[in-house]
């Protein structure tokens, strides 16, 4: 066990990263979609495992997140939460789950804490969700915000480009995350917008920002799993950075195993009963 898992409390909780941003000390968060991975990534010493609704492109094979359901992020969060011993494992609430009516998403996040065990969920949006948010905390769910890129919305931006370039959707997106916290968010998530920007937001709030694509300055960093793991190498925007190539290190492996069964060299007499 590391130094740094020994340090770590029994559970992060929602205090701890408070805690974390008033000490300084960065929030690592990763998304898990599975039992076996999320218990790899839980051992290996992160924070915050989110069951992010890009389980939609990654384990799904969908072009966007919209299709995923509630039940399939059920699913894959209550996997999730079997593998997590320590860390603050948050679920995506889907497309359509949480914008139609505040009970209904008050339904859809109680849904997720009490069959898939999760800790808290995530919502996209700014100012129109505040008082779905209010009601969800109130009920005593922690919630996650979502500001910047929020792909549930793909087909409103048209495209994947950075968010928030021009002063005034910069400072809609301020108002946004200052309305958030207000409403009791937890943290708030920044995707794919200027670092000087995040830096802004950061600087001004006083609950944690988690950025994806935002720059070094928010108070913690989250990436897909896939991504830094190298699992596709054909989708490489330039906010991922690869910790491994295991797209390459799975096809070698496959290979090598192929080649044994034709070759008769698999298994052997060790392997046999
Ligand atoms: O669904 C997801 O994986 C996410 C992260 C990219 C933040 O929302």
């Amino acid at each position: 066990m590391s130094q740094r898992q020994n340090e770590r409390p029994a559970r992060v909780t929602t205090q701890t990263l408070q805690k974390m941003k008033q000490d300084g000390e960065k929030i690592s968060m990763l998304t898990a979609y599975d039992y076996t991975l999320a218990r790899i990534v839980d051992q290996a010493g992160i924070d915050v495992i989110l069951v992010g609704d890009s389980a939609s492109n990654v384990m799904a094979g969908n072009e966007t997140t919209v299709p995923m359901t509630l039940d399939h992020m059920i699913y894959h969060s209550s996997s999730v939460v079997k593998g997590v011993e320590k860390a603050l494992v948050i679920a995506d609430l889907p497309f359509m789950s949480y914008q139609v009516t505040g009970t209904e998403a008050l339904k859809s996040a109680g849904r997720m804490m009490k069959e898939a065990g999760v800790h808290g969920v995530k919502l996209e949006g700014g100012r129109t969700i505040a008082d779905t948010v209010r009601r969800i905390v109130n009920a005593g769910i922690p919630v996650m915000g979502h500001l910047g890129l929020t792909p549930q919305s793909i087909y409103q931006f048209g495209t994947y480009q950075v968010r928030a370039t021009d002063d005034e959707e910069a400072e809609k997106l301020l108002e946004d995350a200052r309305k958030l916290e207000k409403a009791g968010c937890f943290a708030i998530v920044l995707e794919k917008i200027p670092t000087e920007l995040a830096h802004k937001v950061s600087d001004e709030l006083s609950i944690p920002t988690i950025g994806i694509g935002a720059g070094p300055d928010c108070d913690g960093q989250v990436l897909v799993l896939h991504d830094m793991l190298g699992l596709d190498k054909k989708f490489q925007p330039r906010f991922i950075r690869r910790y491994l190539d295991l797209e390459q290190e799975i096809n070698d492996a496959v290979q090598n195993y192929i080649d044994d069964v034709k070759n008769k060299a698999f298994p052997n007499e060790n392997e046999s009963y």
